[in-house]
């Protein structure tokens, strides 16, 4: 199928690079000129796992390039995603110009005679997609000065789960795809363009080898209203689930036990699951935030207080701030000290630094006069170039962040980390402090060192 794909960002260049790697012809338009030129050297401008080799495969087929501007890509495409970024305004509700903007350009260059699906993957508060068709219409009557004959085009939603650092094998290999149309037509063509990873029958790309016993992948066939709203639960659910574990992890530290033995305990029971219940210094990244208030900010609009959202998002906002708090009790004052902070992504795998926890601390250590010394395998030039008026020392290697260091704060649970000795650690610090945010050491050993160490709820 001729498919194009509006925003070449986290979503969009993964699953415009998926497609095209299934057979169909896919067109990335983005407006960011830099970022075009180099998808179109195979080069990509974000960091996932074999995304790189993906593209390269793809450029070189000539199944996949990007452009700017659309010309004649609209007009002879029978699928438009649109994968723009919706981020938060500051009252919570998502910022939908780029949505708009991106619609506006697909109304003008609409072919009344092509009947395309139009499918919102960005992820837009509930009843966006009437929004969409709106600027569609107001799009083509710009560029034509005439309504949109009917029948030309259906909105339907596909809302993405894929997890940054896992992109392309959550393209490939789905929990679900869902699927949200009005007309039954619309629902089948993009069950067609998504037959063969429903169906399981396409051949894995290296290293992103199909999960055992993976058959086929459940498919969601609903109404467009629905389809934005499991978007938005399912993202209020898995943050819910970590709130729920950091308040449990707060319980366990004053009553003596340990997070991870309970978390592992109520997992086994097959209502709850072992997923997502690590305790930690909090969830972020691009979605989380973004998603809760904006379901928060639509239960307002609606006259309903979301209690229990946002009590998700109030533990959320103190789990980050606790990493401070343990820093001055072990230190007390923070001015002057050296603090070595080792991660600075929201999660392994991804060199994203949206919400991430890291970037609040290191704010607030700068705030309270610290030294701040940061390690991370991959995140480290967004950093350098996302806040650079930021005086922050950056190492070499992880063991080079602690010489003379008064403390170690672990934010994103890199397995480099985990692989490094304790002794190794406590023979570079200066004082002996960990504070471990995402539980990666075992709290014995470094008792038995004299590590003053401080893990989350053990
Ligand atoms: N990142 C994730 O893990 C993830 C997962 C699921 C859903 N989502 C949702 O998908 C959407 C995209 O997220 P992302 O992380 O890929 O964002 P991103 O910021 O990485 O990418 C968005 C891209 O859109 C481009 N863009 C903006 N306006 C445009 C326009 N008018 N025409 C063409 N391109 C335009 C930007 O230049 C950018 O490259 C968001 O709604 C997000 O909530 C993201």
């Amino acid at each position: 199928m001729n498919v194009v794909v509006f925003g070449a960002g986290y979503v969009g260049l993964v699953t415009g690079a998926v497609l095209a790697n299934l057979g169909h012809k896919v067109s990335l338009i983005d407006i960011d000129r830099n970022k075009v030129e180099k998808i179109n050297q195979g080069q990509p401008p974000i960091y996932e796992f074999q995304l790189e080799s993906l593209l390269k495969r793809v450029i070189s087929s000539h199944h996949l390039y990007a452009n700017t501007e659309p010309s004649t890509e609209v007009s002879e495409a029978e699928v438009i995603f649109i994968a723009v970024g919706t981020p938060p305004l500051h009252d919570g509700a998502p910022d939908l110009d780029f949505v708009h903007q991106a619609a506006a350009k697909i109304g003008q260059h609409l072919n009344p005679r092509q009947n395309c699906v139009i499918v919102n993957k960005a992820t837009v508060p509930i009843g966006s997609a009437n929004l969409v068709e709106m600027w569609i219409e107001d799009g083509f009557m710009q560029a034509t000065g005439q309504p949109v004959p009917q029948g030309t085009f259906t909105v339907a939603s596909n809302p993405e789960f894929l997890r940054e650092g896992r992109a392309i094998y959550d393209t490939l290999y789905p929990d679900r795809i869902v699927l949200g149309a009005d007309h039954a037509e619309a629902l089948d063509r993009l069950t067609t363009l998504y037959r063969p990873i429903l169906e399981q029958n396409f051949e894995p790309p290296p290293l992103l080898n199909r999960p055992q016993g993976l058959k086929t992948v459940p498919l969601v066939r609903t109404d467009r209203l629905s389809a934005e709203m499991i978007k938005y639960a399912a993202n209020a659910f898995l943050s819910t689930k970590i709130s729920f574990a950091n308040e449990m992890a707060n319980i366990c530290e004053r009553v003596g036990a340990d997070i991870n033995t309970v978390m592992s305990g109520i997992g086994l029971d097959t209502r709850i699951g072992p997923q997502f219940l690590n305790a930690g210094v909090g969830w972020g990244g691009s979605c989380f935030g973004k998603d809760l208030s904006a379901l928060i900010y639509t239960a307002w609009e609606y006259g309903y207080e979301p209690k229990l959202l946002e009590s998700t998002r109030q533990v959320n906002d103190q789990q980050k701030k606790s990493v401070i708090k343990r820093l001055q009790e072990e230190l007390k004052t923070l001015k002057g000290r050296r603090i070595a902070i080792w991660g600075l992504a929201f999660k392994p795998g991804t060199d994203d630094l949206r919400d991430a926890p890291a970037v609040g601390i290191i704010e607030e250590l700068l705030h309270l006069n610290a030294r701040v010394i940061v390690y991370d395998p991959v995140a480290m030039d967004n950093m350098r170039q996302q806040y650079a008026p930021w005086e922050i020392h950056y190492a070499k290697e992880p063991l080079e962040a602690l010489d003379n260091a008064d403390a170690l704060v672990v934010l994103t649970e890199w397995d480099i980390f985990r692989q490094v000795p304790l002794q190794d650690i406590l023979n570079r610090l200066k004082t002996p402090v960990i504070i471990d945010g995402r539980n990666i050491f075992d709290p014995n050993e470094a008792r038995h060192l004299a590590i003053r160490y401080r893990g989350i709820g053990r």
